[in-house]
């Protein structure tokens, strides 16, 4: 009897109970791993909400960017004030068909695809980190941003109309840019504008079926600046005459024909 205390533990037991505390951390880990994966979702899910809100965009862009929203918002109590910017005529056009308010991120999200949808998110976070670390770049009107793309992708999903209408001179800005060939290629159609159609009368060649891009890198916002205040320019679709003749140029520098100086384009 009294040498029971000096038998060494039963291996079984020790076996058993180390099985269990691995099984534990396993599970542990499995549970971390969704929940990780949950708050993930989660914080996507509210911040895509949140983000359906202009004021969600303000509470961070105050000052000087609070100033594309007051424009926005001052002309939808000012329907027939002189329209300060492009961002600006969004919102009205939609108030004055009818439609769903605009909002910020209708010209924000991209083209609403995963990879666009998850680089917003991100883009978000990343954001909430430099504002917290107070480190935002106090310009407004920043032209080229370093996710102008981001911005620039949604312009096409809305505007693939403009982008194929095949007018010759009249349109070809629009036609021999290779978002004009995406936006064929995500299901929109040609369509004949009536300089051409009636070239084409004269001359009794057939319609084109096809368009012919030039591979050059620019923006619809190097030609229609969304944030730059020129109340004047409406009439003009809110393009800066420099700018604009400047991406003008960047095209036939590429294609080789067509002006090749800016000079050749002022007051056009
Ligand atoms: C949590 C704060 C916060 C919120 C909310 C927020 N932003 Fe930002 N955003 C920032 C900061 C900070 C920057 C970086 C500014 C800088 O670099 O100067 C930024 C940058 C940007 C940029 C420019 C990125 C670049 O390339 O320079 C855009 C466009 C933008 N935000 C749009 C939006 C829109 C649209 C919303 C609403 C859907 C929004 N933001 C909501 C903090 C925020
Ligand atoms: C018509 C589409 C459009 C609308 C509407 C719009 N934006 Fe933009 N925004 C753009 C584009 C395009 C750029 C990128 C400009 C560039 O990089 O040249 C941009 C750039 C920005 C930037 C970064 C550059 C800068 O000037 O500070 C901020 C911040 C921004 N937008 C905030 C907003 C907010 C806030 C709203 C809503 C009140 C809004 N945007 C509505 C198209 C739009
Ligand atoms: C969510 C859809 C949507 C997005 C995104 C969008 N637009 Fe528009 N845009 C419209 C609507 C609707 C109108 C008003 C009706 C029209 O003229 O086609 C309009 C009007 C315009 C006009 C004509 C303005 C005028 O004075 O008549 C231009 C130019 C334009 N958009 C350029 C852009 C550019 C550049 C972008 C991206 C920075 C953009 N749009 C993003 C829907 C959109
Ligand atoms: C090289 C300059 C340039 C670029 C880049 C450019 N545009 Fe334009 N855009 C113009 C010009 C010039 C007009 C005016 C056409 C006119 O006077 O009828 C115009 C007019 C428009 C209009 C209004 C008239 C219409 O045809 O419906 C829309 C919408 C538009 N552009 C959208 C876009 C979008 C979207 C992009 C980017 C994919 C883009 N533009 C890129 C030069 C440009
Ligand atoms: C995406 C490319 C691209 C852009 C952007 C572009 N062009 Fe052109 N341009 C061409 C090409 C290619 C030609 C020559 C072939 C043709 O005439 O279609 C040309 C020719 C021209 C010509 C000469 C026409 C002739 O009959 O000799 C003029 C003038 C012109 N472009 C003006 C402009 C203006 C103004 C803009 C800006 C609003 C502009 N282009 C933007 C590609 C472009």
């Amino acid at each position: 009897m009294d040498n029971l205390p000096n038998i060494p533990s039963p291996l079984p037991p020790l076996a058993a109970a180390s099985k269990p505390r691995r099984r534990r951390w396993q599970l542990y880990l499995l549970v971390g791993f969704f929940a990780l994966i949950m708050l993930g979702s989660l914080s996507f899910v509210v911040a895509s909400a949140l983000e359906e809100h202009d004021t969600f965009c303000i509470s961070c862009h105050t000052a000087p960017e609070i100033t594309y929203y007051n424009r926005a918002y001052y002309a939808l109590d000012h329907p027939t004030e002189a329209i300060p910017d492009l961002s600006t005529v969004h919102y009205h056009a939609a108030q004055a068909a009818n439609a769903e308010p605009f909002k910020c991120i209708d010209c924000h999200r991209g083209d609403s695809s995963l990879p666009h949808r998850i680089t917003t998110v991100a883009l978000g976070a990343y954001d909430a980190l430099i504002y917290l670390a107070g480190r935002d770049d106090p310009t407004i009107e920043k032209q080229r941003t370093k996710t102008g793309w981001l911005a620039n992708a949604s312009c096409a999903t809305c505007h693939s109309e403009a982008l194929l209408k095949l007018d010759g001179i009249n349109n070809h800005f629009h036609t021999y840019l290779p978002q004009a060939q995406e936006a064929l290629l995500r299901g929109g159609s040609l369509t004949i504008g009536a300089g051409l159609q009636q070239a084409l009368a004269e001359s009794g060649n057939p319609p084109p079926t096809s368009l012919e891009i030039i591979e050059v890198q620019l923006f619809c916002s190097d030609c229609h600046q969304a944030h730059k205040a020129q109340p004047l320019n409406a009439d003009k679709f809110f393009m800066d005459e420099t700018l604009r003749n400047t991406a003008c140029v960047a095209c036939h520098l590429v294609a080789k024909v067509g002006p090749q100086d800016v000079r050749e384009l002022s007051g056009q």
